[in-house]
């Protein structure tokens, strides 16, 4: 049987690098094109590309240098720093792969040994299979379910506190993928403290945080100083994934660096790319606004839903997406295979993200809401139909 979630060791991998297997159980499954997807980890927001570029659509594969607009500029103004503060990268992928390259860099020639990468879990499997391939040494920290069940996932502190004493590196993602919480502030401040008191330096990938940017703590991880790196992209809150559009912000010294491996690796980047994410990134209220209203339209009954099959919806406060354990402590690879492919429904098993979630389903808001509508009453089969087997089964 395959595991799909992320690694943390190259066992099985000597001299070589393993693969990204939750592509594995995604890709063919999003071929199926099922009427019905709740899959969507990002908004799905239709941007209007002739409306957005006007006669400039004709010149996308012209060079871009020379153009009026520095998306660093926008994006500089945004987050509070200055352009020497932002790289523009292909994704918030390459900002991870990067990063890492850049703090490694940093730090190459006076450790002695090994370098070992702390990185949290659940996670997007390219962050700590990056740090496979550039690392020596890859530190497991999870992030668990709240106790009480409602509220932010917390982390364990004495687990981290002992994988930080031991890395060089660490990286974190603050908007949780696949539970859509922020991280707790207290445990925010912790981890930034004690990373910062050993010498250690963060690497934050942020690609869901500009769904929280409107809350009261919002604040990005590269605003608490030198060695604090942050990765965001167009892909997730802007439904922009095709075109590639990511940035990394860190103190001038860090960025000097990466840019620096971005030439050496990428030289520039693709003209297109630039062009789009730059009429983008001057149009994201439109999608904030969408976020808004697919958050009013569909949350309420993806609740009815869930309370109507006994199942506790620790409901995240922003973003589109969230998720919650199965009743009866049943497979969510079973469940998305079986009973809400019968339904013609997509949505992500837990599984994806880590091995201890193999009983959780993320479900997405992130669609149109009559579209929702139609995919909520597949859940809902979807939901009534894995039960009742169970409850079968129990009683046989
Ligand atoms: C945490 C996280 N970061 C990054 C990405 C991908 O971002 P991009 O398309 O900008 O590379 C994903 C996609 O699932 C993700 O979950």
């Amino acid at each position: 049987m395959t595991n799909y979630w992320p690694r943390f060791t190259r066992a099985g991998f000597a001299n070589s690098v393993a693969p990204i297997d939750y592509l594995e159980w995604y890709i063919p499954a999003l071929q199926e094109a099922r009427e019905h997807n709740l899959s969507f980890s990002g908004m799905q927001f239709e941007w209007n590309l002739s409306e957005l570029l006007g006669n400039e659509i004709y010149d996308l594969a012209k060079p871009y240098i020379g153009d009026v607009v520095d998306p660093r500029e926008i994006i500089a103004n945004r987050e509070g720093v200055d352009v020497e503060n932002v790289l523009i990268t292909h994704g918030a992928t390459q900002g991870i792969n990067i990063s890492l390259l850049a703090a490694i860099a940093k730090i190459r020639d006076s450790v002695n040994g090994e370098i070992t990468v702390a990185v949290e879990s659940p996670t997007y499997a390219p962050i700590p299979q990056t740090a496979l391939i550039l690392a020596d040494r890859v530190i497991r920290m999870n992030k668990s379910p709240p106790k009480e069940a409602l509220g932010h996932w917390r982390i364990d502190r004495k687990e981290w506190q002992k994988a930080i004493e031991q890395s060089q590196i660490i990286m974190i993602t603050p908007i949780s993928n696949p539970c859509g919480w922020d991280l707790d502030l207290d445990d925010r401040d912790w981890i930034i403290s004690t990373a910062q008191k050993n010498g250690v330096i963060i690497i934050a990938d942020e690609a869901y945080n500009d769904a929280y940017r409107h809350t009261d703590s919002y604040r990005s991880i590269h605003s608490f100083g030198e060695n604090c790196i942050s990765i965001n992209s167009l892909t997730k809150v802007y439904s922009m994934g095709p075109i590639r559009f990511g940035w990394i912000i860190a103190d001038s010294a860090t960025i000097v660096i990466a840019r620096r491996i971005f030439m050496t690796f990428s030289g520039v980047m693709a003209s297109p790319t630039m062009k789009i994410g730059v009429a983008a990134l001057e149009n994201l209220s439109l999608v904030d606004d969408a976020i808004k209203h697919y958050r009013e339209a569909n949350l309420p009954g993806l609740r009815a839903v869930l309370e109507r099959h006994g199942i506790v919806w620790n409901e995240p406060p922003a973003g589109v997406f969230g998720c919650f354990k199965l009743p009866y402590d049943q497979d969510s690879e079973h469940f998305a295979d079986h009973h809400c492919k019968a339904n013609d429904l997509l949505v992500v098993p837990g599984s994806m993200f880590s091995d201890d979630l193999k009983n959780w389903v993320r479900v997405a808001w992130s669609i149109e809401p009559n579209k929702f509508k139609l995919a909520l009453d597949a859940l809902d089969k979807s939901l009534h139909s894995a039960i009742t087997q169970k409850q079968v089964n129990k009683s046989n």
